[in-house]
């Protein structure tokens, strides 16, 4: 590798596992430096989803611009850049491989180390962009579209999964929820902002696994139940029904928040720690991060969330994660390009 010694690293990151591009510079000494996003969200709207091949096309068009935007952000150059991170996985192998042959070839052509990052390993180390005072070990939630993860973080690398769910994501479930009352995509955002208009008492919704011992989650019981709820109250209330979208979203909200804090609570007391990190997609959620918050609060511990613009997809998460690795010495190999499942607990601790 050509970087000279006591040269800072300067790591270029980039995400593109699903449906953002995110770019972001990382410095050794500066921190985040510059970061970028494009979401395609407009792009996949029309189809309830994210479409891949159209997710993989998009990526390639915006790869070069946003890297040009993050460089002039930063007043550097390519050439300052001393290490390329990008998400290998999990994700759309289409897409992860856009993000993937482009930190590749450039890291190539430049002679300096490219390291493959877990996308959920950048979720999970977020809050340390901002909070160098959260020290080891700590708890984790991971709640995204593909994720709803408990796992006790030893040190950077180190995680053991101690519950994780049996189907649905709870990303996909608040999506799920959104989709079948006509609400669009993604759900999350569009199903919270509607809940803070509803009655979160109105609807018994079910709290799925909470009477069991363990720390596992099952979302697609309280999913049908608000497919049940939504339908009987097509028939019975006609005139009422965008009260009743308001309440039905306050009530799953409430439910999700219930069994997050039973699983949590028993997590913590299992593992005698007292601070807490909620990561991924889904952290960004005002009633999540407020019962979460007032939880830790409760047990005279700490709970520590990304700020809400790094809670989804970034660059920023993915430097920073690739930053810690190529300080660590570690770089990919070249038969390493992309995966489109990889579990956190293969990962090698620093
Ligand atoms: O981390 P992320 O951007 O992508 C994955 O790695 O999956 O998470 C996306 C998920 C989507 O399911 C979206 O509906 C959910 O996060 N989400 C939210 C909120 N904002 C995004 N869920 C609940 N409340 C929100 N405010
Ligand atoms: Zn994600």
């Amino acid at each position: 590798m050509m970087m000279k010694h006591n040269t800072p690293h300067l790591i270029l990151g980039i995400e593109s596992s699903c449906d953002e591009t995110g770019l972001a510079l990382y410095h050794q000494t500066q921190g985040l430096i510059a970061h970028a996003l494009h979401s395609q969200i407009a792009l996949h709207a029309t189809y309830g989803g994210v479409v891949p091949e159209l997710a993989s096309r998009d990526h390639i068009h915006r790869l070069i611009p946003l890297t040009e935007q993050v460089l002039s952000q930063a007043g550097v150059g390519l050439n300052d850049v001393t290490g390329v991170a990008y998400t290998a996985g999990p994700g759309l192998v289409g897409a992860l491989l856009t993000g993937a042959g482009f930190a590749r070839s450039l890291a190539f052509a430049r002679g300096i180390p490219a390291i493959g990052v877990h996308h959920m390993e950048g979720h999970l180390l977020s809050p340390l962009l901002e909070a160098p005072e959260l020290s080891f070990p700590f708890m984790a939630l991971l709640v995204s579209g593909g994720h709803t993860q408990i796992i006790r973080v030893n040190a950077i690398g180190d995680y053991q999964l101690l519950g994780d769910t049996l189907d649905d994501a709870i990303g996909e479930a608040f999506d799920k929820t959104a989709k079948l009352m006509g609400l669009g995509y993604p759900g999350g955002p569009i199903v919270s902002k509607l809940a803070l208009q509803g009655d979160a008492q109105r609807y018994k919704l079910p709290r799925p696994m909470t009477d069991r011992a363990g720390l596992d989650f099952s979302f697609s019981g309280l999913k049908t139940a608000v497919l049940n709820t939504w339908q009987q109250a097509q028939i019975e209330r006609t005139n009422e029904l965008e009260q009743a979208k308001a309440d039905i979203c306050a009530s799953f909200e409430l439910a999700v928040c219930d069994v997050l804090l039973i699983k949590l609570k028993r997590a913590l007391q299992q593992e005698k720690l007292n601070t807490l990190v909620v990561a991924g997609g889904v952290s960004a959620n005002q009633r999540i991060r407020s019962s979460l918050t007032q939880l830790m609060t409760s047990r005279a511990g700490h709970a520590f969330f990304p700020r809400p613009e790094f809670c989804t997809d970034n660059g920023a998460m993915i430097a920073f994660a690739g930053y810690q690795r190529i300080k660590a010495g570690e770089h990919s190999s070249l038969d390493f390009s992309a995966r489109a499942r990889w579990s956190l607990s293969e990962m090698k601790a620093i």
